[in-house]
């Protein structure tokens, strides 16, 4: 069965679609069957990761969303970016359902919203023609219908904050969200650490405060701020100490499923 993880965070920026592009790299450089799903409508973004442009789009999640068509012609295989070295033997697959960067269409999204029970099949229908292990949902930040979805249908939620006050009021109010809609595993990814902190300390902390699991802690990377979204970082850095991380994150992951 395939396992629905939704990657969420209150406020904007705090790393959601990066996070989700490495889960899911790693995921597929594993073995597995991995889906993305951008559900970010308002603002996408993480096609850029994957080097889609509008060009390379022919038809995105808007275009199933408004019956132009099947949720399969939306599907990107992404998986010929796995590949590190010449040697590599990658068994998984990686697919991505990107979200139209079209004016129009995101103007259209904006004023006429869309039918989240259609979202809802789409999902269904795409674990179970591509035979996923994993179908990761990138979420728009803050609480919306469509969010209030991913959330709500996820056997896993993904929660990444930053050590912010105003990320640590807003993930309060996701969590308290979450426990409500009974989704059955919680993990949090706390992002953009400075290196000075202690963070075996702050993991305690956080998971004091909010009585649920800190899967990682990832620091504010130097790196991470130069490649600026051009590229996947578990694949552009494969030996960088952050993977470790993220395997850490991977491996939680698999253990909650
Ligand atoms: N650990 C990190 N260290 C440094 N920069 C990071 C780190 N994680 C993410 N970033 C950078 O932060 C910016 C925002 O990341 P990203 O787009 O993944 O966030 P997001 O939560 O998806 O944003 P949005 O809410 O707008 O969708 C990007 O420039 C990304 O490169
Ligand atoms: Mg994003």
């Amino acid at each position: 069965m395939t396992q629905v993880i939704a990657v969420h965070s209150f406020r904007g920026g705090t790393g959601k679609s990066n996070l989700t592009a490495n889960i899911a790299a790693t995921m597929a450089r594993q073995g597995k069957r991995v889906g993305i799903i951008d559900t970010d409508i308002q603002s996408p973004g993480i096609h850029v990761l994957f080097g889609l442009n509008e060009a390379k789009i022919n038809y995105s999640l808007n275009d199933y969303l408004w019956e132009r068509c099947n949720i399969k012609d939306a599907v990107h295989d992404v998986s010929y970016i796995l590949t590190t070295g010449d040697t590599d033997v990658i068994n998984g697959k990686l697919y991505l359902i990107p979200s139209s960067i079209k004016a129009g269409d995101i103007a259209r999204v904006l004023r006429e919203g869309y039918d989240v029970v259609r979202l809802n099949d789409g999902f269904q229908e795409l674990s179970r023609c591509l035979n996923l292990d994993y179908l990761l949902i990138d979420t728009h930040p803050g609480l919306n219908e469509e969010t209030l979805l991913s959330i709500g249908i996820s056997n896993i939620l993904v929660v990444i904050l930053r050590p912010d006050s105003q990320d640590f009021q807003g993930t309060a109010v996701t969590i308290d969200v979450a426990r409500k809609l009974k989704v059955p595993k919680m993990l949090l990814v706390v992002n953009k650490v400075l290196s000075a902190f202690d963070f075996a300390d702050l993991q305690k902390q956080i998971e004091t405060t909010y009585q649920a699991s800190v899967a990682g802690i990832l620091p504010l990377s130097e790196e991470m701020v130069q490649l600026g979204s051009k590229e996947i970082f578990c694949l552009r850095y494969p030996e960088h100490p952050i993977n470790q991380t993220i395997i850490g994150i991977v491996e939680q992951i698999a253990d909650a499923a």
